[in-house]
C-alpha cells in the first residue's frame, strides 16, 4: 500500500480560520461587542495596540476568500461564528442581519463545493455577558446552548460538521487563569470553575444538536505531548502535572466521566466538588474530537509556576516557529495515537496545524517564497499518515491558517496564512505553501508523501 493511500478517499482536506481573527468590522449591522474586541482596544493587552477592527476584512471580502479556496480546490472550511452577530447582547431576540451573513457564506461554500465546518464559540464571548459574569456565571451554561440552538435551527439543514469550543484549555487558561487573553482575568479559582461550566455548555448544547437531529458534532481541544526535559523524577512528575491540566481536564471529563485525579492537588483549595448529575451530562457522547495541534511542551519542574508548577523549556538550537513553538511533527501522530489509546476509536479530525514564520514579501506579482511552512505541514501530514497506519480514525485535516490574521495578544506581528494578506491594502497573495497545500489536496495527499499523484 503506497503511504498516500493511506488518507481515506473521503478524507477532508480543509482550511481554517476565527471570526475575531478575520472578519473586522466587529460592529457592523447591529452586531454587539465582544470580550476580544473590549480587550484588545485596552491599552497594553495586545502587541502594538492591535485590534480586530479590520482584520483581513473578510467581513466584506468574503467572496474573495471563497474564491481562494476554491482556486487551491480546497475541500472543507472550518470558520466560527462571532456570537455577538446573532446576539448583541448575547441572549435576546436574533440579530437577523448578523444570521444571514453566515447563512451567505454557508451558501456560497457549499455552491463551490467546499464543506463547511461551523465552530459556535473561538474565544469571542458578547461583553454583555462578560458584564454578566461570562463564564464564571453558571448561567453561561444556558446562554451557550440556547445561541447553539438558534444556529443549529438557523443552519444545520446545510452544515455537516458543527464545534461546540474552540480550545476550551485556552479560554480557561489564558482568559482566566493567567489573563493575557480576554477576559484577562488571573484566578485559580475562577479557571476552575469556568473550565467545569465550559464543559457543561458543550454537553447542553450537544443534547440540544440530538433533539434537532441533523449533521455530526464535536468539539475541539489543543493537544501537546508533554515530555520531560530531564530524567529527574521531579521532572518526569511535572510533565505529567501539565499532561492532567492541559491535555486531560476536558477529554477525561467528555470520556470517562471524571476529571483527571491529579487535579485536586494542583489547584488545592480552589477546586471545587462537581455535581454528579454535571458529570454525567458530561458524558454526553460526541460524533468526532476536533484536534489543534502545534508542538510539543519540554517540561521541567519549576515551583515558582503556580498552581501547575510545571514550565515549558525553550531548548536552543531546535528548530522553532516565529511565535517560539518548537517544530516536533511526530508529536502529531504521538497525540493522535494517545488519543485513541486512551479514549478508544473516537472519529478524529486535525482541526489546526500550521507555523508562524516572518515571510518576506512577495515579488512583484509572484507568490510569496514561505518553504519552511511548506516543510511544516509536509513534515506534519506525513505524521497525520503515520498515525493512520497505527490504526488512528482519523477523518480530515485543517491547516491554520487559510490567510495572515489577527493573532490574539500577538496582533500582526505573527503570520500563519497559506496565503498573505498586506494589512494596509487587503491585497492577498498565494504563498508557496498555498501552492502546496494545493497539491496535496488535488492528489488526495500524495504530494505530501513524495508518492505518485492519484488520477
Ligand atoms: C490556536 C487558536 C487559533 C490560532 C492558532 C495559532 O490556539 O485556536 O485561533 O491562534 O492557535
Amino acid at each position: 500500500m503506497s503511504p498516500a493511500s493511506l488518507f481515506p478517499d473521503d478524507f477532508l482536506w480543509g482550511v481554517a480560520t476565527s471570526a475575531y481573527q478575520i472578519e473586522g468590522s466587529p460592529l457592523a449591522d447591529g452586531a454587539g461587542p465582544s470580550i476580544w474586541h473590549r480587550f484588545s482596544h485596552t491599552p497594553g493587552a495586545t502587541h502594538n495596540g492591535d485590534t480586530g477592527d479590520v482584520a483581513c476584512d473578510h467581513y466584506r471580502r468574503w467572496r474573495e476568500d471563497i474564491a481562494l479556496m476554491r482556486e487551491l480546490g480546497i475541500g472543507a472550511y472550518r470558520f466560527s461564528l462571532a456570537w455577538g452577530r446573532l446576539f448583541p447582547a448575547g441572549r435576546g431576540s436574533v440579530n437577523s442581519a448578523g444570521r444571514d451573513f453566515y447563512s451567505r457564506l454557508i451558501d456560497l461554500l457549499l455552491e463551490s463545493g467546499i464543506r463547511p465546518m461551523v465552530t459556535l464559540y473561538h474565544w469571542d464571548l458578547p461583553a454583555a455577558l462578560d458584564d454578566q459574569g461570562g463564564w464564571v456565571n453558571r448561567d453561561s451554561i444556558d446562554w451557550f446552548a440556547d445561541y447553539a440552538e438558534t444556529a443549529f435551527r438557523a443552519y444545520g439543514d446545510r452544515v455537516p460538521l458543527w464545534a461546540t469550543f474552540n480550545e476550551p484549555w485556552v479560554v480557561s487558561d489564558a482568559g482566566y487563569l493567567r489573563g493575557y487573553h480576554a477576559p484577562g482575568h488571573r484566578s485559580a479559582a475562577e479557571a476552575v470553575l469556568v473550565a467545569h461550566h465550559l464543559l457543561c455548555a458543550h454537553a447542553s448544547a450537544v443534547r440540544r444538536f440530538r433533539s434537532l437531529g441533523h449533521g455530526t458534532i464535536g468539539l475541539v481541544v489543543n493537544l501537546e505531548p508533554k515530555h520531560p526535559a530531564t530524567d529527574d523524577p521531579r521532572d518526569r512528575a511535572a510533565a505529567a502535572r501539565a499532561d492532567a491540566y492541559m491535555n486531560r481536564l476536558y477529554l477525561d471529563p467528555i470520556f470517562l466521566g471524571r476529571y483527571p485525579p491529579e487535579l485536586a492537588n494542583i489547584f488545592g483549595a480552589a477546586w471545587p466538588d462537581h455535581a454528579p448529575a454535571d458529570l454525567a451530562l458530561i458524558l454526553e457522547p460526541i460524533d468526532f474530537l476536533g484536534v489543534n495541534y502545534y508542538s510539543r511542551g519540554v517540561t521541567r519542574d519549576d515551583p515558582g509556576d503556580l498552581p501547575v508548577r510545571a514550565a515549558r523549556v525553550i531548548r536552543e538550537g531546535v528548530p522553532r516557529t516565529d511565535i517560539g513553538w518548537e517544530v516536533h511533527p511526530d508529536g502529531l501522530r504521538e497525540t493522535l495515537v494517545w488519543v485513541k489509546e486512551r479514549y478508544g476509536d473516537v472519529p478524529i479530525y486535525v482541526t489546526e496545524n500550521g507555523a508562524a514564520y516572518d515571510d518576506p514579501p512577495p515579488v512583484a506579482d509572484g507568490v510569496v517564497e514561505d518553504p519552511l511552512r511548506a516543510d511544516y505541514l509536509r513534515r506534519h501530514l506525513e505524521a497525520a499518515a503515520a498515525a493512520i497506519a497505527q490504526g488512528v480514525d482519523l477523518r480530515g485535516y485543517f491547516a491554520w491558517s487559510l490567510l495572515d490574521n489577527f493573532e490574539w495578544q500577538y496582533g500582526y506581528s505573527k503570520r500563519f496564512g497559506l496565503v498573505r494578506v498586506d494589512f494596509d491594502s487587503q491585497r492577498r497573495t498565494l504563498k508557496r505553501s498555498a501552492l502546496f497545500y494545493g497539491d496535496v489536496v488535488r492528489s488526495r495527499g500524495a504530494a505530501a508523501l513524495g508518492g505518485p499523484a492519484r488520477p
